[in-house]
């Protein structure tokens, strides 16, 4: 007549904690950071209350905050001081993610630089590559962007970045930078490839972080359709082979699906919580709707509840705060 089976015996207050299957540590976070070449103080980012882009001379202190803090890695992003249609600031050996890159592990050598290796902040057009005429219109080329990446890879190898981190979801670029890398000596830097990029409206919020809008069209013809979810493992299947050493899920939020089937592959699968999911967050929080702290917290440990290893999040510093409040 009554339960046999009571689950909420082990749900009593004291005992519940025994038998938690997920935690978030704070290795387990990455932080964005954006440097802007063009700013001598750091400039608030108005779609993403909390963050900031930040001068060059602030890397080494930014890089001491965060680990202070007991996050041991960033992803670097950079705004450049001019744009052409080749992107040639991305691979300027002096340019502003090679400088910071520089400064961060001169002074703060313990910290994990991670870059995002891609052009769209860099082109006037704002597209990811090298783009050129095709039957269907302009679009983003190839081949000849790959040959961009590789310069750009290899130029924040030589600045000393501890992994890179391709995000323009070209066919091969794996690949092609690990080949480029090789070629230099960096055959011990690792690739952690954005292998699974959705064409997805969250990155709203970066493009003004990054400015990195589009003069036109949009980046459906190389991210991914979002209701793809065979397409999505395929993706991130091909970097592997390619030999990419962390796959990548992004956005993290709205896949997690697609996170716990690339974790399926075997290598450890990073998660992007993109500008979109941080800003919706931060926005219902500040009208009064939702609670952050319980909120973000919720969503971080579902990332990694879905099999991801690495998250990166905009939330990685007051995350690792919390986890010292309740400890
Ligand atoms: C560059 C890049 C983007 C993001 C990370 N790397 C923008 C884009 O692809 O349009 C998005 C990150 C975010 O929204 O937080 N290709
Ligand atoms: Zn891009």
């Amino acid at each position: 007549m009554y339960p046999q089976r009571r689950l909420r015996r082990l749900r009593k207050r004291n005992i519940q904690p025994l038998f938690r299957e997920t935690t978030v540590l704070k290795e387990d976070l990455v932080m964005p950071v954006f440097f802007d070449e063009n700013i001598a103080k750091k400039k608030p980012i108005e779609s993403m209350p909390g963050q900031y882009r930040y001068p060059l001379y602030e890397a080494g202190d930014i890089a001491q905050r965060i680990l202070d803090k007991g996050i041991q890695a960033m992803l670097i992003f950079g705004i450049p001081g001019s744009k052409d249609e080749e992107a040639t600031e991305a691979w300027n050996e002096n340019g502003v993610v090679q400088e910071a890159v520089r400064m961060i592990k001169s002074e703060v050598p313990e910290m994990v630089v991670i870059t995002d290796v891609c052009a769209c902040e860099y082109t006037s057009h704002g597209h990811c590559g090298i783009v050129g005429d095709t039957p269907c219109g302009p679009d983003l080329l190839n081949d000849p962007s790959l040959e961009l990446m590789m310069r750009i890879a290899v130029s924040h190898a030589e600045a000393g970045a501890d992994m890179v981190a391709p995000s323009c979801m070209l066919d091969g670029q794996v690949t092609a930078i690990r080949e480029a890398l090789d070629e230099e000596g960096f055959d011990d830097t690792p690739i952690m490839s954005y292998s699974t990029k959705f064409a997805s409206a969250l990155y709203g919020p970066f493009r003004e972080a990054a400015d990195s809008g589009m003069a036109f069209g949009d980046r459906t013809t190389y991210q991914m359709e979002p209701g793809n979810a065979r397409e999505a493992f395929l993706e991130s299947e091909l970097d592997l082979s390619e030999g990419a050493d962390i796959l990548m899920v992004k956005p993290a939020g709205f896949y997690h699906d697609i996170i716990a089937s690339v974790t399926s592959l075997g290598v450890p699968v990073a998660a992007y919580q993109v500008s979109g999911e941080y800003s919706m967050i931060k926005a219902a929080s500040e009208k009064g709707w939702l609670d952050e702290k319980r909120v973000v917290m919720e969503s971080v440990k579902s990332i990694k509840r879905a099999g991801a290893d690495l998250i990166i999040t905009y939330f990685a510093e007051d995350i690792a705060g919390w986890i010292d409040e309740e400890q």
